[in-house]
């Protein structure tokens, strides 16, 4: 192709070079305002010039293509190069869905491809097919074991199938002397540039990636021969992108492109790329911490330091206050009591951290009574005020099996809530601390179950409204001076649903306690929070969490199958299945039980584990087999066969495919949650 050939668009952001008539053979977009792409399904083009593939409409997927389709066979099949810089930015730093894909494929209508795992590309009949004509680079987040995936942090080369015909982990080799090799976290917001290239004469693919900015690396990530792509990709083509969303808030985006055949992919320039939407906190003003070292006498020092001081004084005790607040006003703490309570949030105090807050020791001045405090980072206002609301008629709720809330104070994205501290601090470390603590005896486990039921009940039923809690496991409960159970953490799930969308809600909980329905449907129902609390009653009597890792650390590719992995329901339905039931409990306990209880507390378990909702007691009856008022029928035979393992896997897939998740410490594995800090620690 002549050079005379190709005209110039002059377009607002963006400068394309499109060749005549026959299509275009090369093209440049650095921001794609002006750039006419075809769209289609949640893809957009952001004010700024991003190219955003997908935003957070449940079960939908996006597209977007170089407008004009490009001639590849003139008349053999042409080399092709590409380049693009693209983001993945999910709002939880370590939760993705699926991921996104360069393709080359016949037709922009993709409409009967799905979304999630097929990545909007294929479905669960086409995939593999030689009809699909379909060439692509996946960057995947998700480890499919259907697509033989190699892990969840991938880059793989499609031809017409998800399952990769060669894949490498996401990263890049040095060029220095040594190539090391270096991991690149699709998922970590941070933009980052992929080459792709096609070399018809030797038919090999070549795939390079690193952080954007950085030249391309000598070394690629993948270079494979022997993919002749002459009858994959048709005549004539269409080149783009494909992603797939979710109800998980994770946005791809791709920043900038070029493309062209027979020749190398123009160069991006950087500078003229859109910018990313910030996300997060705000990042602190350097200008201090900047000014400092440059300041080279002592009295701009003193002055700064001064100015400082003073700022540090006005800033310490800022709160946030809106009109609205004032009818919340007897539930409002002021931070400088909580401040002063806490000695400043110092880290002696602190009672325990977790993905989503950390939870300190206070004493309120004044009448010296002992509190937890939890500080949860919380930005958006959205869905604030209905909250608060929410914590005054919550702080209503008495029981004593529920952890009483206090009330609340509000800073600039921070919220921090007062709850009554609870002298033994919280259930999971007397359950699975080994060593220095004596074992918790069973008549104990049986009093903390009962309590907790007995919390849940009023929750549920006998309260004013019903209150669904979300996230029932050990590490919610706190146990009293009394040795009593108490349900704390509740409504704080629904802080982070109130944050987002209103049609669409984020799957909130714990891995392991979550149950089949609300994976699937995302609503959270009473029967959800009983299936939680089977969970629960099967992790105090057997002392063991229902998802354990197992040892060796494979922690990049968890989030698959569950084989890996020890699942109690599993094990205690084994024992059941064996006529020994009782064999679960708690090894340490030795014989120093009630076998009749355990029958009891064990089968209870089961029955609020059944996979179908319906099929599960209620709280109430739950209270009644526990106190012996009702007896608690026998387990239908249908769970001799009943694979609960399955049902988990089902769920397990359908998990996966929404999310990645990494253990947050080495035993539990938190989704999402925001309540996995323990409310007290007292020893
Ligand atoms: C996502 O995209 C779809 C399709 O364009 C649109 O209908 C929907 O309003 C978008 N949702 C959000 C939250 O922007
Ligand atoms: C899958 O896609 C093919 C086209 O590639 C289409 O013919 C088929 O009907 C689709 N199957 C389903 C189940 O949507
Ligand atoms: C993809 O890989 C899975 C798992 O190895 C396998 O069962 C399936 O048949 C493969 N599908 C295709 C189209 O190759
Ligand atoms: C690729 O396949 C086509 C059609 O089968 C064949 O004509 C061509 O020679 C092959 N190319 C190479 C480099 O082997
Ligand atoms: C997401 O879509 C699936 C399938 O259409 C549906 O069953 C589920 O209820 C939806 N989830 C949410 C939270 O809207
Ligand atoms: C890259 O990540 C993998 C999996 O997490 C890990 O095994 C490997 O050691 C990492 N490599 C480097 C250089 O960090």
């Amino acid at each position: 192709m002549s050079a005379s050939s190709k005209r110039f668009l002059p377009v607002v952001v963006v400068a394309a070079m499109v060749a005549a008539a026959s299509g275009a053979v090369e093209f440049a977009y650095n921001g794609f305002g002006g750039a006419g792409l075809s769209l289609d399904g949640t893809a957009t083009v952001t004010p700024a010039g991003l190219l955003q593939l997908t935003n957070d409409t449940n079960m939908s997927k996006g597209h977007a293509f170089h407008p004009d389709p490009v001639k590849f066979h003139r008349p053999m099949l042409s080399s092709f190069s590409t380049t693009f810089v693209f983001a993945i930015v999910s709002e939880f730093l370590d939760l993705s869905t699926s991921g996104f894909a360069f393709l080359v494929a016949p037709t922009t209508d993709l409409s009967t491809a799905m979304p999630q795992q097929y990545l909007g590309m294929f479905n669960g009949t086409d995939n593999g097919d030689a009809r699909n004509h379909v060439f692509a680079v996946e960057l995947d987040t998700v480890r499919n074991p259907e697509f033989a995936d190699i892990n969840n942090n991938h880059v793989g080369v499609d031809v017409n199938s998800l399952n990769s015909t060669v894949a490498a982990p996401a990263g890049y080799f040095d060029d220095g002397g040594g190539g090391a090799f270096h991991n690149l976290s699709l998922i970590s917001r941070e933009p980052m540039q992929v080459w792709v290239d096609y070399d018809a004469a030797t038919t090999e693919v070549t795939v390079a990636m690193a952080p954007a900015r950085q030249p391309r690396p000598r070394r690629p990530l993948i270079s494979t021969r022997n993919i002749n792509l002459s009858t994959v990709i048709t005549d004539t083509a269409y080149v783009g992108f494909s992603s797939a969303s979710s109800i998980v808030l994770v946005k791809h985006y791709v920043l900038g492109w070029s493309f062209a055949l027979d020749g190398a992919a123009p160069a991006l320039d950087y500078d003229k790329l859109p910018k990313l939407p910030r996300i997060g906190p705000k990042p602190r003003s350097k200008a201090l911490t900047v000014a400092l070292p440059i300041a080279t006498t002592v009295s701009v020092l003193a002055a700064v330091a001064l100015g400082f001081v003073l700022l540090r004084r006005r800033r310490r005790y800022a709160e946030l206050r809106e009109d609205w607040e004032v009818e919340f006003g007897p539930h409002r703490f002021a931070y400088k009591d909580l401040y002063d309570g806490t000695g400043g949030f110092r880290d002696k105090r602190l009672l325990g951290a977790g993905g989503f807050g950390r939870v300190y020791k206070g004493v309120l001045p004044g009448s010296g009574t002992y509190v937890a405090v939890k500080k949860v980072s919380h930005e958006s206002r959205q869905g604030m005020k209905e909250f608060v609301a929410e914590v005054a008629s919550i702080g209503r709720l008495r029981h004593r099996n529920l952890v009483p809330l206090l009330g609340y104070c509000r800073r600039e994205g921070e919220l921090l809530l007062v709850y009554d501290y609870m002298l033994n601090g919280s259930l999971d470390k007397h359950l699975h601390c080994h060593g220095d603590k004596p074992v918790l005896a069973w008549a104990q486990r049986v009093h903390i179950v009962r309590g907790v039921a007995a919390g849940l009940l009023y929750m549920h039923e006998d309260w004013e409204k019903v209150v669904i809690h979300r996230d029932i496991k050990a590490s919610n409960v706190l146990v009293d001076g009394e040795m009593n159970g108490r349900l704390g953490d509740f409504g704080l799930a629904r802080l982070y649903d109130h944050g987002t969308d209103p049609q669409t809600t984020h799957v909130v909980g714990t891995m392991g306690y979550l149950a089949p329905e609300l994976v699937r449907t995302g609503k959270a129902t009473t029967l959800s929070d009983v299936f939680a609390f089977g969970s629960f009653l099967l992790e105090v009597a057997c002392g063991r969490r229902p998802i354990e890792e197992e040892e060796d650390d494979s922690a990049a590719t968890v989030g698959v199958g569950i084989g890996d992995r020890f699942v109690l329901v599993d094990w205690v339905l084994g024992h059941w299945r064996k006529g020994s039931i009782a064999g679960a409990v708690d090894a340490r306990l030795g014989l120093e039980y009630d076998v009749a209880e355990a029958d009891l507390v064990l089968r209870l378990g089961l029955a609020c584990l059944h996979p179908s909702p319906a099929a599960r007691p209620t709280m109430r009856q739950v209270t009644q087999y526990l106190d012996g008022s009702a007896p608690l029928p026998e387990l239908p035979p249908s769970y001799l066969t009943l694979d609960m393992s399955a049902g988990m896997e089902r769920n397990q897939s359908l998990f996966n495919s929404w999310f990645v998740w990494r253990p947050s410490s080495r035993a539990t594995t938190s989704v999402a949650t925001m309540s996995d800090v323990a409310l007290s620690g007292g020893r």
